[in-house]
């Protein structure tokens, strides 16, 4: 049977570049759990359409720039979008069913803000990232090639937002583990994960 594996946790934890590098370590496939509502936001902003209706309209057209996604302004719309309930409803259904196809052929790593306790509870393996917000920022601004300071604002928000949501806030998920990536490097904490995971 194959395995699944959610990391959750608030912006620039390292969730993505672990999940990435995890899924290529256990031969699987790393899904993201928040493209979809990245997807829209990208939509949304450069052809104002109107993404309560339609997600699985919006979601036919597959050729957004992969840059363009990763821009923060795009987070900060996606987490505006995935506060709507009616957008999570449509989005759910997507991603379990995308898991679900993936996750017949190999293991499948996901990573997001409630995989672990809305979309996949079942996982088989559920981790939690946390680090200091000042770290998540320098991470992103270098990711994205930003100054710190207009990262960090923004990027409070966005979790403040993401936590304090009615639907499917970001919460520790029931079972899953806590590890503080802070003061380590994306191989330890890719290390320290591994060594949780039962490959049968
Ligand atoms: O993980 P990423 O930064 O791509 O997510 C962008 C936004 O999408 C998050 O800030 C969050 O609002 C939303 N999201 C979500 N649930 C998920 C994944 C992402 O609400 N499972």
């Amino acid at each position: 049977m194959n395995v699944s594996v959610t990391i959750d946790g608030a912006s620039g934890t390292g969730k993505s570049v672990l999940g990435v590098a995890l899924a290529e370590k256990m031969q699987g496939t790393f899904y993201s759990t928040g493209a979809i509502y990245r997807r829209l936001a990208l939509l949304a902003l450069e052809r104002g359409c109107d993404v309560a209706d339609s997600v699985s309209q919006v979601l036919m057209n597959n050729e957004e720039d992969a840059l363009l996604l990763k821009e923060e302004r795009v987070g900060h719309k996606a987490s505006e979008l995935a506060a709507i309930a009616e957008v999570r409803e449509q989005a759910l259904m997507i991603q379990r069913k995308e898991i679900t196809h993936f996750l017949e052929r190999s293991h499948v790593v996901m990573d997001g803000r409630d995989a672990g306790s809305v979309i996949w509870p079942q996982a088989t393996h559920k981790f939690f990232l946390t680090a200091d917000v000042l770290v998540c920022a320098q991470r992103r601004a270098e990711e994205l090639g930003l100054r710190v300071e207009d990262v960090l604002a923004k990027m409070k928000l966005r979790d403040k937002r993401d936590r304090e949501r009615e639907v499917a806030p970001l919460v520790v998920p029931d079972g899953a583990i806590v590890l503080d990536t802070t003061l380590h490097s994306k191989n330890e904490v890719l290390d320290q994960v591994y060594s949780f995971i039962y490959l049968p």
